[in-house]
C-alpha cells in the first residue's frame, strides 16, 4: 500500500530544510534542548550493549549520530538511517560521508537490511494535512516494517494523549489503540516511558528472540513460542 503521507510531507519538510539551514527547526525540533532530553530517552535502548547496529528511520539531518558518539564514547556502533526526503539525504551524506544512508520510504515496505537496533524519533508528531485515519495507517506501517529490519528491538516516540491543550495538527497518540496494535502485531515485550519533561512517552518494542535470549532457564521457556 502506498505511503498517503508522504507528498505532504516532503513538501512540508523541504520547505523548512530551505527556510531553517543550521538550526534545530530544519528538521522541525523546537530546541537543543528537546532533541537531547528526546534522543536520551530513545537511545537509552541501547544502554547495555557495547555492540551494535542502530537505524534511524525519519533521520533528517542525521542529528542522532553525534548525540550517540558523545552520549556512549565507549561503545562501537554503526549508525545509518533512511529518509523520504532526498534533500537531507544528500546533507546527511556530505556531513557523514563514511556513513550510509537510504532514500526509501520505510511505510511502503520492509527491506532486507537488518540491524540490532531500529529508532523513529519525532516521525510521528506532526500530522499536519494528513487525516488521524491516514496517519494511524502511517505510523503502524512505519513502525511493522521497522519492527521486521530489526533483531533485538524497535525504540520511537509519540505525543501523549496527556496534554494541557490541543493543537490542530499535532497527532495525539491513542494509547490504548497503539498497544493493542504492539502487542497484536509485533511482541507483548514492550516498555512505554512516560515520565520525562515533554508532552510525550517513548516506546520500546523487543523482539521475542533477544528477550528469551536473557531467560535462558528452563522454568521460563513456556513464556516464549516455542517454534522459534
Ligand atoms: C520531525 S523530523 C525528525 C528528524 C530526526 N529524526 C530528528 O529527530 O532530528 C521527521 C522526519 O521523518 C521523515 N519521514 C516521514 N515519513 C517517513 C517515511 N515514511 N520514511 C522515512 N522517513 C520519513 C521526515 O521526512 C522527517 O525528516
Amino acid at each position: 500500500m502506498s505511503n498517503p503521507t508522504r507528498s505532504d510531507q516532503e513538501r512540508i519538510y523541504k520547505e523548512l530544510f530551505e527556510k531553517h539551514k543550521g538550526t534545530t527547526m530544519a528538521v522541525s525540533s523546537e530546541s537543543p534542548a528537546h532533541k537531547r532530553l528526546r534522543f536520551g530517552r530513545i537511545t537509552d535502548i541501547v544502554a547495555a550493549d557495547n555492540d551494535f547496529t542502530i537505524h534511524d528511520v525519519g533521520m533528517g539531518l542525521a542529528d542522532m549520530y553525534p548525540f550517540l558518539k558523545e552520549r556512549f564514547p565507549e561503545k562501537r556502533f554503526v549508525y545509518s538511517g533512511t529518509e523520504i526526503l532526498q534533500e537531507y539525504v544528500t546533507a546527511s551524506v556530505e556531513r557523514f560521508p563514511d556513513l550510509v544512508f537510504h532514500h526509501r520510504d520505510i511505510a511502503d515496505q520492509a527491506f532486507a537490511d537488518r540491524y540490532d537496533y531500529v529508532v523513529m524519533s519525532g516521525v510521528f508528531h506532526q500530522r499536519r494535512g494528513s487525516s488521524i485515519r491516514d496517519w494511524e495507517a502511517f505510523a503502524q506501517n512505519i513502525i511493522r516494517n521497522s519492527f521486521r529490519m530489526c533483531r533485538k528491538g524497535i525504540a520511537f516516540n509519540f505525543i501523549s494523549p496527556f496534554v494541557d491543550f490541543y493543537q490542530t495538527q499535532v497527532y495525539y497518540s491513542n494509547l490504548p489503540k497503539l498497544i493493542n496494535f504492539i502487542n497484536d502485531d509485533l511482541s507483548r515485550f514492550f516498555e512505554i516511558k512516560h515520565n520525562y519533561a515533554l508532552f510525550e512517552f517513548t516506546v520500546f518494542v523487543h523482539t521475542e528472540e533477544h528477550v528469551r535470549s536473557m531467560y535462558p532457564e528452563p522454568e521460563f521457556a513456556k513464556y516464549f513460542k516455542a517454534d522459534r
